[in-house]
């Protein structure tokens, strides 16, 4: 009965395609996010294809993914950096780049999209794809806030798609959120969780609502910390002090902030509070809007709430 009312749930569909073993990864963006997936993946056996638009954004997003082994290798190899620069080297070689997209989606087992937070793109990079890639295919997406289900409705694989949502900096943080939408089938939901395991991460599942659980709680706590300085009750160096000393939080919400992208807090609070004006939670910040229309997007581009060399 369980069994069963779950595939209800899930939305079954005799077509699918059962159990994918998730091998041959392709990831569409290489920024940051995009970036510390294909280092995780390629870390733990996976192949994996990094794609974006250029070759000189794919190179940078390369020499990114080396910096990032070197200091994990540091600290895992401390008393062997020749094992460790052999480890390098063996997870670089795991990472191909390409510009295709559409050539790169025949051969994969996972498709999962890390690029910029608009609906629309996203739609028509999937609508492409959906025609292109094989029918074991699972897409994902790795939104912050976008409904998993209106990105998956460009495409004719609704049991296949889902939600795979990583934190920043990938390669440090053990949680991933597996979104299944009403339409993910139970096969597909267990192979992005499997998935994740297999990245040595700890899954939680989520249903497909705003924020699903980390930025949902996350994304208002930031906010009411900028309320809080912005009605004068505390400068933002004695709020970062009071949450890491006070509250045990390896950054405080000002430090967060400018790490996670002023652009992106942004993006994320202006979608909600369009569609819940009149919630408190999502009411806009005039100190983040003027900071991100001065172009301060935090740590990223050298200023945000404190500036970076
Ligand atoms: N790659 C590899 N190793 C890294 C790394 C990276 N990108 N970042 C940090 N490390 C490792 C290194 O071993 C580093 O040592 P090193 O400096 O000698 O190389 C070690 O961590 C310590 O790093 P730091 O000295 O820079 O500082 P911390 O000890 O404070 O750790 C941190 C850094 C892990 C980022 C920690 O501050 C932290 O956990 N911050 C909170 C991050 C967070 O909340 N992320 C979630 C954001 S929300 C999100 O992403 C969702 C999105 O949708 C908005």
């Amino acid at each position: 009965m369980a069994f069963f009312t779950q595939q209800v749930i899930r939305g079954f569909s005799s077509s699918a395609v059962r159990n994918v073993v998730i091998k041959n990864v392709m990831i569409i963006g290489g920024g940051q996010m995009g970036a510390g997936i294909a280092q995780v993946a390629a870390a733990t056996g996976h192949s994996v294809t990094l794609v974006d638009m250029s070759e000189d954004i794919l190179k940078k997003s390369v020499k990114g993914i080396e910096g990032s082994l070197k200091r994990v290798v540091k600290k895992k190899f401390a008393d062997k950096p020749e094992a460790g620069e052999e480890f390098v080297q063996k997870v670089l070689q795991k990472v191909s780049i390409s510009t295709d997209v559409e050539a790169t989606a025949q051969g994969s087992d996972l498709v999962l999209e890390a690029i910029i937070e608009n609906l629309k793109i996203k739609q028509d990079l999937f609508g492409r794809l959906d025609k292109r890639a094989p029918a074991h295919t699972i897409f994902a997406s790795n939104t912050s806030s976008l409904p998993i289900t209106d990105i998956a409705s460009s495409t004719s694989r609704l049991d296949r798609f889902g939600g795979l949502h990583f934190f920043n900096p990938v390669p440090m943080m053990k949680l991933v959120e597996v979104i299944g939408t009403s339409a993910t089938s139970q096969d597909t939901f267990d192979s992005l969780l499997n998935f994740t395991k297999a990245l040595g991460k700890t899954p939680v599942s989520c249903k497909d609502t705003p924020g699903f659980i980390v930025n949902r709680l996350l994304v208002p706590y930031m906010l009411e910390a900028l309320r809080l300085h912005e009605k004068g009750h505390g400068s933002k160096e004695d709020i970062d002090i009071a949450m890491k000393l006070g509250a045990g939080y390896p950054m405080g919400p000002f430090e967060l902030c400018d790490y996670v992208g002023l652009d992106t807090i942004k993006f994320i609070i202006d979608g909600w509070c369009a569609l819940d004006p009149g919630n408190p939670l999502f009411a806009p910040s005039e100190m983040l809007n003027k900071l991100v229309a001065e172009g301060k997007f935090g740590k990223k581009n050298g200023e945000g709430f404190y500036k970076y060399k």
